[in-house]
């Protein structure tokens, strides 16, 4: 995080603290002393943002106990799919804006850093993109596109993940519909294009799978291939869909150390660790994949009934091992987002074998913190917290 924003977290976090013990103090002589609650956010305050991607209800706010926790426990918001292309403009220059103005509204309201999320992705595109067969004419629509949504949230939406995987996993570039039908050059287009529209907003390449050598190598050449053409990108999201196993922190450390060495910031945007099998080798988010033979099959679905002990400690571990590495590196990180706010609402509970009952975040299905959550508190909270929520043991 920069040391400017940095100090605006922390002097935030501290107020918030002093008010909320001159509340304590002065509710004291009536009743029981209340304790002040540590929250990811506070406890994070100088070392990096913590959010989460946030779903259509939670951002209608219709959520009640989703809006809870967003508000105690992260700076940071990201629309888990509101402002994807499909749903922003549906049919050709017709947008609807509707839950992004609201997204927007709520994360200001919050005081968020807020995110976007996504200008230029091949996937959950409109039908009428993958009619377009000339460079010319979807040169057009990325830029009537990106102008449009970055020009109306200017000033507004403080980061954008301007393209979403354009990596294949060996490090070349995806034959997306982006890449084959304007060329390998969409990503310098679409980045010089936001950069026009919101100077100010900070913009990020954000991928999958990028602790992966290969991969890392892929997005070191496409960082430096933008950089020297003198294009603005401040950032990499790795995207994080892990398992309590793969991959390996060093792995992680080695991406971490490789992107930040181009000089541009680090982000965690969309944590979550997967409790349950998998039935493939690749790891990855790769949202088309779908394995229907494993539907229904409960060896894939272990944990219908909750997480058993013995899961909740291995989640805890992992969770604890990988924040860790995150402090380790809080100079060079600048958020780390969860993909959803709780188990419930995990698209790992649909994703990639549908009708499972994942347990992936940190607040379990009834929005109470789990293990996990403690153990991650614990690395910057050691000696002063006193627990006095539930927390599942
Ligand atoms: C996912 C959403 O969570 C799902 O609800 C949706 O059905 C598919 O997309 N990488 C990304 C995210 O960048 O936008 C994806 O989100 C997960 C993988």
């Amino acid at each position: 995080m920069t040391k400017i924003r940095k100090m605006a977290v922390v002097l935030s976090a501290l107020l918030f603290l002093l008010t909320s013990c001159k509340e304590t103090k002065s509710m004291e002589s009536a009743q029981e002393p209340t304790k002040v609650l540590p929250s990811l956010k506070s406890s994070f305050a100088n070392s990096f943002y913590v959010g989460a991607a946030i779903n259509e209800s939670q951002i209608m706010e219709a959520d009640d106990k989703g809006i809870a926790v967003i508000n105690r426990e992260f700076n940071t918001l990201t629309p888990e799919n509101n402002m994807k292309w499909m749903y922003l403009q549906p049919t050709p220059n017709s947008f609807d804006f509707a839950f992004a103005d609201k997204y927007v509204a709520l994360g200001e309201k919050m005081d968020m850093f807020i995110v976007g999320h996504t200008l230029v992705w091949h996937s959950q595109l409109p039908d009428f993109m993958h009619s377009i067969k000339d460079s010319v004419a979807m040169a057009d629509q990325i830029k009537n596109h990106i102008n449009t949504v970055v020009g109306r949230y200017r000033g507004k939406i403080h980061a954008w993940d301007v393209v979403n995987e354009a990596l294949n996993e060996d490090g070349s570039l995806r034959k997306s519909l982006f890449q084959q039908v304007f060329g390998d050059e969409y990503i310098e287009y679409a980045f010089q294009l936001a950069a026009e529209a919101d100077p100010e907003a900070e913009l990020i390449y954000n991928d999958y799978n990028l602790w992966k050598p290969e991969k890392r190598a892929g997005v070191v050449r496409l960082v430096k291939r933008l950089q020297a053409k003198g294009i603005k990108i401040d950032g990499v999201g790795m995207q994080a869909h892990w398992s309590l196993v793969g991959p390996t922190l060093e792995d992680i450390e080695n991406s971490i150390i490789a992107y930040s060495e181009l000089g541009v910031k680090v982000l965690f945007t969309e944590l979550d660790v997967t409790a349950l099998p998998n039935p493939w080798d690749a790891e990855g988010a790769e949202v088309s994949l779908s394995y229907e033979e494993y539907e229904g099959d409960p060896q894939m679905d272990p944990y219908r009934n909750g997480l058993p002990d013995s899961a909740q400690v291995k989640l805890a571990k992992r969770y604890q091992d990988l924040f860790k590495l995150f402090l380790k590196h809080e100079d060079k990180i600048d958020r780390v987002t969860f993909w959803g706010v709780n188990d419930g609402g995990s698209w790992l509970n649909g994703w990639p074998i549908k009708g499972r009952t994942n347990h992936p975040l940190l607040f379990d299905r009834d929005f109470a913190p789990k293990k996990a959550y403690t153990k991650v508190l614990a690395l910057k909270e050691k000696d002063k917290v006193t627990y006095n929520q539930t927390t599942k043991q």
